[in-house]
């Protein structure tokens, strides 16, 4: 397992939770923050639910069409490496769609999440005897570097790259955002190599409420969960009774985007800031924004980073769709 440092990791959280919380506008959180132990299995949870539709449609049309979306056209082998790779769950379709052709498989999860991590590597070490399962416990770009270090390191590992980004994680990053992140991505690649990302399509606003506020309240406890983080690694003093969760369609932006709503007037002290943060009765705490995407603003968007679509892989009501890009 590589990892970024964890006292790196712990004072990067304390200093983004200080200013995100002492903004004078909104305040925020950034999304990343949300996967501790607890949180990536509420993550687990919320995938289960009848509501959340993205995991289950993303699920089928990667059983549909996963060797469409593995194939390389010189049959040479592959490496995978995931971003965001949390219990790679709906990635053991491709794995075994990959290990049906070849002998054996390097497999590079990425994520920040590093028990979530050690706990999947473990099962999929017994699950796969062919799977060569090295975790990268990082940010996305710096995790990418690290895996292209191991990779052009080592001879047996196939240099032909197969990128993952699934569960629709592209659209917590504003749009100009994702543009630039994919060029980053890019810039990692080589010709032959393929990315493939699942991107949540616009749809009925119903259907996107539910799903962020699934009725057994799950995802208020990921959201609020936050908070328990803020309060067990900063000595946060957040009284969990005074937030409530709030999920809603932005249809001016197409996004849902996720908040936790003070529910009166108070102050909440964090330890390790030596800092008191004020809350007015309905301010928010920005945490996530899930933005939901047009297929021509998916071409756009290829189109802007550099890639072109290879392929392109949909459900039957067009809700979700799983795109192949390769450098252009
Ligand atoms: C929405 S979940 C998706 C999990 C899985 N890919 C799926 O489709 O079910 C996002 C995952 O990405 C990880 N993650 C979030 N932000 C990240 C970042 N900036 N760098 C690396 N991992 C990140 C989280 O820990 C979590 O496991």
């Amino acid at each position: 397992m590589y990892s970024t440092s964890q006292s790196q990791l712990d004072e990067q959280f304390a200093q983004d939770i200080k200013e995100g919380l002492g903004s004078k506008s909104q305040k925020r959180v950034e999304p990343k923050y949300f996967y501790d132990t607890e949180g990536s299995h509420l993550f687990e949870e919320i995938c289960v639910q009848p509501e959340y539709y993205p995991w289950r449609i993303e699920a089928d049309i990667l059983r549909r069409y996963s060797k469409r979306m593995t194939c390389s056209q010189d049959s040479s082998e592959i490496t995978i490496i995931e971003l965001g790779s949390g219990s790679s769950t709906k990635t053991r379709i491709l794995l075994g769609e990959v290990l049906s052709r070849q002998a054996s498989l390097f497999y590079f999860p990425i994520d920040v999440s590093k028990a979530m991590l050690c706990e999947t590597r473990n099962k999929l070490s017994a699950d796969y005897r062919n799977l060569r399962t090295i975790g990268i416990s990082s940010d996305y770009v710096d995790g990418v570097d690290q895996a292209n270090r191991l990779i052009s390191a080592d001879d047996q590992i196939p240099e032909k790259k197969l990128i993952i980004f699934l569960g629709s994680s592209i659209g917590n990053l504003e749009p100009e955002e994702s543009i630039s992140f994919l060029k980053k991505l890019r810039s990692k690649m080589d010709e032959n190599d393929n990315l493939l990302i699942g991107i949540d399509l616009r749809k009925d606003r119903k259907v996107l409420e539910a799903a962020y506020n699934d009725e057994k309240g799950i995802t208020a406890r990921f959201n609020l969960n936050l908070l328990t983080r803020i309060n067990r690694e900063l000595r946060g003093e957040f009284d969990l009774d005074s937030f409530v969760h709030r999920a809603f369609y932005n249809s001016f932006n197409e996004r849902v985007e996720m908040h936790i709503v003070s529910t009166k007037d108070q102050q909440v002290y964090v330890g390790r800031l030596d800092q008191t943060f004020s809350f007015d009765e309905n301010e928010t705490i920005h945490t996530e924004n899930s933005y939901k995407y047009s297929s021509e603003q998916i071409r756009q968007m290829a189109y802007e980073s550099e890639f072109v679509i290879k392929g392109d892989f949909f459900d039957t009501k067009r809700w979700f769709n799983v795109v192949l890009f390769s450098p252009a």
